[in-house]
């Protein structure tokens, strides 16, 4: 009898969670779709122009295509060029569209004229490289490794670590590594709060429930964050937690790169505590607890968990249709 209302307990607690996630998204999501919003129209703005981008970056292009969305991107710098306040992505749409008209397969077509007259006086757009960029032969090879095995197969998860402070350049360098995680139309909806602050770091680990044994030790950590204004539901309900596992691991990696020993810190954790930790931290109410994140410097010697792989067998399976019909 227990057994079954145990069992029945665990639904009730998914449908809670369901429900308290539903309610943040309905309160921070993009749903609105207020485009005078910056941080809204930011990541809109992104979605729009990077399908610009895309098309400028085929090396067969259609000339007729992309204008509907040249004009979306105009109707947002409108937008952002009447708030007198813009954002990153508007000061790139701005250049994207630039580059987009002005493209030679482009700039002779009657949108692009129009386009032209109605951005001419707008002078904000960014300075930085937008649009696409060309790369010759193996110059997208550079990053591939002599041994990868090296590199993959001697990343740990060490709870146990030096009482040192990482420096905040390593700690900049490895977040700036990690941006160069690909997200849903590069709309890098990510946030990293982060402290070495022994007070901090003990409170918001006593809301996490898998730290016993080394949570009192843990000399730095990040709370690694996913912003729900960049998404609309719909579709989009689980991208931030996609988006912001694909950044964390990242994040991981270019620790490891840097010689930064690391251990992800499970957020699954009860409405109630999600409450608690952003009743202590100035965590803002659209950003989604992705996880933890405990690191800092090995020890001299270290003990780590072999954790050992599954067989591959056991995870491959080739892709095959169902039914030959169909292909
Ligand atoms: C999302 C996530 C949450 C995790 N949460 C915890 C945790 O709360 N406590 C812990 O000690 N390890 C945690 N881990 C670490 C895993 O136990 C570890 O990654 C796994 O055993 C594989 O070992 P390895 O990282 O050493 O290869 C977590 C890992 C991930 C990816």
């Amino acid at each position: 009898m227990w057994k079954k209302l145990r069992k029945y307990g665990r639904v009730v607690n998914a449908l809670i969670g369901f429900l308290y996630d539903f309610k943040r998204f309905y309160l921070y999501s993009a749903w609105k779709a207020d485009m005078q919003n910056k941080e809204i129209r930011n990541y809109h703005m992104v979605k729009v122009y990077h399908s610009l981008e895309k098309s400028l970056s085929f090396k067969r292009r259609n000339k007729e295509s992309g204008w509907s969305t040249a004009k979306m991107v105009l109707e947002l710098i409108k937008i952002a060029d009447s708030t007198n306040d813009y954002g990153f992505h508007d000061k790139a749409g701005l250049s994207v569209l630039k580059k987009f008209i002005n493209h030679p397969d482009n700039t002779g077509h009657e949108h692009a004229q129009k386009i032209k007259q109605e951005i001419k006086n707008l002078h904000w757009s960014s300075d930085d490289a937008h649009g696409t960029k060309h790369y010759k032969d193996n110059d997208l090879l550079r990053g591939k490794l002599i041994n990868p095995e090296a590199f993959f197969l001697s990343r740990y998860s060490l709870r146990e670590f030096k009482q040192e402070k990482v420096e905040a350049l390593q700690i900049e360098r490895a977040i700036s590594l990690a941006m160069k995680t690909p997200s849903v139309c590069n709309r890098q909806a990510w946030h990293v709060y982060h402290s070495d602050n022994q007070e901090s770091i003990r409170k918001a680990l006593s809301y996490q429930q898998g730290n016993r044994g080394f949570g009192d030790e843990v000399p730095n950590l990040m709370i690694i964050t996913s912003d729900l204004k960049a998404f609309m539901p719909g579709q989009e309900h689980y991208q931030h937690w996609i988006d912001g596992g694909l950044f964390s691991m990242s994040l991981i990696y270019a620790f490891h790169s840097l010689g930064i020993v690391s251990c992800c810190l499970n957020w699954s954790q009860s409405p109630s505590n999600d409450l608690k930790l952003r009743s202590t931290f100035n965590i803002r109410p659209n950003d989604t607890v992705i996880m933890m994140l405990a690191f800092g410097y090995p020890d001299k010697d270290n003990n780590v968990c072999v954790s050992a792989r599954r067989p591959l067998e056991e995870i491959y399976t080739k892709l095959e249709m169902k039914d030959k019909a169909y292909s």
